[in-house]
């Protein structure tokens, strides 16, 4: 098995990467962000769409809203979050390698560093040529990762995370010259502790860019925040954008 194919990490460590201070953060990125403003009633694709943190704010925004996530335990969590927005989302269970629907969406977004997880590059490259096939003309893709510079200014340091009744530990090792990064969580709740690893690769904004440029996206930007700003030293995050001609 996969690390990424591995519930245990989604959904034993949901408590810390889907808190409710992430979704309120996504809804405000939906609600403020000019990255994710699109035209009235556009067909939007969340890629990886985990527990439906974004789903629920897009389709609550009007958008027409279909999340594809390989895991069922995700889907499951993001059908709930709907039903108690009273939001309508399509959910699809899928591995993004493969999930292709030709020209039936104006927008693809991948959000909160869900790339770069195949350890074959041709495959996520594959990723960014389904997308681009998923694609209306003129439909545009947006990813949303930690960027590779971002990542430089901390990797190294562990964190330590406290959250209501437990504990999370987390500790990243650079592997392959930087190419790729080893996360290893430890979640620790009475007393009793539980581990998980995910290994993915980790891309300067270069290298994302020309893999955007390879899977035939024109008009590639960087951004280093969902306010929009220029990917500098005071990026937070790495935003690549690609429009398919
Ligand atoms: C870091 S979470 C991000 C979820 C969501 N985008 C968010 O912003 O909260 C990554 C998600 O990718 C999903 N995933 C992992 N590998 C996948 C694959 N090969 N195809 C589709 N989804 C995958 C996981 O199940 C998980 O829900």
């Amino acid at each position: 098995m996969h690390w990424y194919e591995n519930d245990g990490l989604w959904s034993g460590f949901a408590e810390f990467m889907f808190s409710p201070r992430r979704a309120a953060e996504a809804a405000e990125n939906v609600a403020f962000s000019p990255l994710l403003a699109f035209p009235a009633g556009s067909r939007v694709l969340d890629l990886c769409c985990g527990p439906g943190l974004y789903l629920v704010p897009l389709a609550r925004q009007g958008y027409q809203v279909t999340g594809v996530d390989l895991s069922a335990a995700m889907l499951e969590r993001a059908k709930e979050a709907c039903a108690a927005a009273g939001a309508s989302a399509g959910l699809v269970e899928a591995d993004m390698a493969e999930f292709a629907r030709p020209a039936a969406f104006d927008v693809v977004i991948n959000m909160y560093t869900s790339f770069g997880y195949f350890s074959d590059p041709e495959k996520n490259l594959q990723v960014l040529r389904n997308a681009h096939a998923s694609l209306a003309p003129g439909g545009r893709l947006l990813i949303d990762v930690l960027g590779k510079e971002v990542l430089a200014r901390r990797v190294g340091r562990p964190q330590v995370v406290d959250l209501p009744g437990a504990t999370v530990l987390l500790r990243d090792t650079v592997l392959d010259d930087f190419t790729r990064l080893r996360t290893d969580w430890t979640l620790i709740r009475d007393g009793r502790s539980h581990s998980a690893s995910l290994t993915s690769y980790v891309y300067s904004a270069a290298e994302l860019r020309a893999m955007f440029e390879q899977a035939g996206f024109t008009g590639v930007e960087c951004f280093g925040d969902f306010d929009g700003r220029v990917y500098d030293p005071r990026a937070r995050r790495l935003i690549v954008r690609g429009v398919r001609e």
